[in-house]
């Protein structure tokens, strides 16, 4: 998967980028993260990107001809799957990221990442420039920036061949699971490792039966408990 990430920061994506499961996925190149400044499209030599809001609101807007030039860039590129694309502004008042939108979107082969910044954009970029808004959560933070690395993060993980086989396969919470003949999305159950007990609180016995069959009735059961204490069932 290809993603291009437009930002006034691109500096910001190289420590979490150079870590762990998703510095695994570039260096198996099952991730090309490219990063451009919307500087490179400033509007002088000043690197100027943003402007004052008519109406007379506070702050600053990023103004339309920069972004429209950096996505025009994007898209120009050579490998840029126009069939298989999705470009996202990173937006407060975007649609909530969710486990499903991580999945749809690690289908595409091409998304294009948009990162605001002071007030926002100037809403041309968002009428015309995009395919969707997303927030990551209903409070407002400085910059797309960080909205950006966790959808990356949330996605990226999904592309077949970045987790192992094992992690893959295991439920997650937010996955589709069949409860009472219903598709839902469950938390995940209790898991334990060693030492069999700890300061008095012992493994739960089923996961030392070795019986597969208790087991899974047992995890079902924790997810039901949890659905209902959450009051989702
Ligand atoms: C200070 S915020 C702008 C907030 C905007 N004035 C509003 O009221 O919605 C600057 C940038 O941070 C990003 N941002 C802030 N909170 C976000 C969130 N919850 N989800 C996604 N992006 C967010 C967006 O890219 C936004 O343009």
């Amino acid at each position: 998967m290809i993603i291009d990430v437009i930002s006034l920061f691109p500096q910001m994506f190289e420590s979490p980028f150079s870590e762990s499961m998703m510095k695994r996925a570039i260096n198996k190149k099952l991730l090309d993260l490219r990063l451009h400044n919307l500087r490179n499209w400033a509007l002088d030599s000043y690197g100027t990107v943003d402007d004052r809001p008519f109406g007379g609101d506070v702050g600053m807007l990023l103004r339309p001809e920069p972004m429209y030039q950096a996505i025009e860039h994007v898209k120009s590129q050579q490998d840029f799957n126009l069939k298989s694309k999705r470009i996202i502004a990173l937006s407060a008042s975007g649609k909530k990221f969710d486990q499903a939108k991580a999945e749809e979107l690690s289908q595409l082969d091409n998304l294009v990442l948009i990162a605001g910044h002071y007030e926002g954009f100037d809403q041309r970029i968002i009428d015309h420039m995009i395919d969707e808004e997303i927030s990551i959560g209903d409070y407002v933070l400085t910059g797309g920036e960080l909205p950006a690395m966790v959808l990356i993060d949330a996605v990226t993980r999904l592309v077949p061949g970045v987790l192992g086989k094992d992690e893959s396969s295991h439920f997650e919470s937010h996955s589709e699971i069949e409860i009472d003949n219903e598709k839902i999305r469950a938390p995940e159950y209790p898991q334990y490792t060693r030492p069999r007990e700890f300061m008095g609180n012992s493994v739960p016995e089923v996961l030392l039966s070795g019986d597969p069959k208790k087991i899974k009735a047992w995890q079902l059961a924790e997810i039901k408990k949890k659905l209902k204490d959450s009051g989702c069932k």
